[in-house]
């Protein structure tokens, strides 16, 4: 390993600002943490874990929190929803009352993309922000938790095709999933999206955009569907959920296009009959709860390298 690997990052706040090395030590400590578990118990015994959570989530809030009970942090919830937030409070004097208290990481959820930039220039040295999701820009841990998935179950990085099918336009996932999958070398990134919700230049700029799923599938080693961002459209139309599935589920008609093994991903909340047929989420294939079982321990690696770097 080269000496870049010994930076300590301070927060995780995107892909596209951590470096390579960190991001590739936070993934070999996830499947560390996978297959040796009680080596890392209590290993940040004492420290203390905020989740400050501005849009609802079940997976992600879980997930950090069962995460950081592993390692023995104490955790708080605070959901925007029972806050001061209600009392015309701002993030930011949300989080400086936070810091008061002298947490050691803050796991922010926030609906406005970006939110985390300004907290990050205030933040006391030791404490550690995580971005757990920020408008449609980032969501890097869940970016970092579907290429453990991916790399636990699929063949070498570089070899795979990867197709991502949904509403890429309003998805920090896979703005996030994108820049991690080109900067790890994935061997083939293949976007997909219907009319109007197409990822922007950035995104797609070294990927192959297809407007067919059924063409986007042919060969594909991997497909990741994501849902319609309802709560993002502001106003948009788009087709009813019939049609919609008609056009652009994955079925199981569909993924027989795709190579004999292709494995299929989702980031959750999924909407059967919708994106995604009942028959492919619960069938053999699918990685969607192994996704969640590596979610944990992804966070896990993401908590420790924050509190005890990368050496
Ligand atoms: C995603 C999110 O919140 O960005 N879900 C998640 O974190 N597992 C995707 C989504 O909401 O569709």
């Amino acid at each position: 390993m080269s000496d870049e690997v010994q930076i300590s990052p301070a927060h995780l706040l995107d892909i596209e600002s951590t470096p390579p090395s960190t991001l590739r030590h936070m993934l070999n400590l996830a499947d560390s943490m996978r297959e040796r578990p009680s080596d890392f118990e209590a290993s940040c015994d004492g420290r203390l874990l905020v989740n400050l959570f501005y849009e609802p989530s079940t997976r992600t809030r879980v997930s950090f929190e069962i995460a950081a009970l592993r390692l023995g942090l104490r955790v708080v919830n605070i959901a925007a929803a029972d806050s001061s937030v209600k009392k015309g409070e701002t993030l930011m004097d949300t989080f400086r009352t936070l810091q008061a208290m002298a947490p050691d990481v803050v796991v922010v959820r926030h609906p406005e993309d970006g939110a985390l930039a300004p907290l990050a220039e205030v933040a006391a040295p030791g404490l550690h922000l995580v971005n757990a999701g920020d408008g449609a820009r980032s969501h890097p841990t869940q970016a970092l938790l579907d290429l453990v998935t991916l790399e636990q179950h699929a063949g070498p990085l570089d070899q795979l095709i990867v197709v991502v099918a949904g509403d890429l336009h309003h998805s920090r996932v896979t703005r996030s999933g994108a820049a991690l999958l080109k900067t790890m070398g994935v061997g083939e990134l293949r976007l997909c999206a219907p009319p109007g919700l197409e990822a922007g230049p950035k995104v797609s700029a070294g990927a192959r955009c297809f407007d067919s799923l059924d063409e986007a599938l042919v060969g594909a080693d991997v497909v990741m569907m994501l849902r319609i961002q309802h709560e993002r459209l502001a106003g948009m139309a788009i087709p009813d959920p019939e049609s919609y599935h008609r056009q652009w589920g994955l079925t199981e008609a569909r993924l027989a296009l795709a190579a004999p093994d292709c494995l299929v991903m989702h980031p959750g909340p999924m909407n059967r009959g919708v994106e995604i047929a009942s028959s492919v989420a619960d069938g053999p294939r699918s990685l969607i709860l192994d996704q969640v079982a590596n979610g944990v321990f992804t966070r896990m690696a993401v908590i420790h390298t924050l509190l005890h770097g990368t050496a």
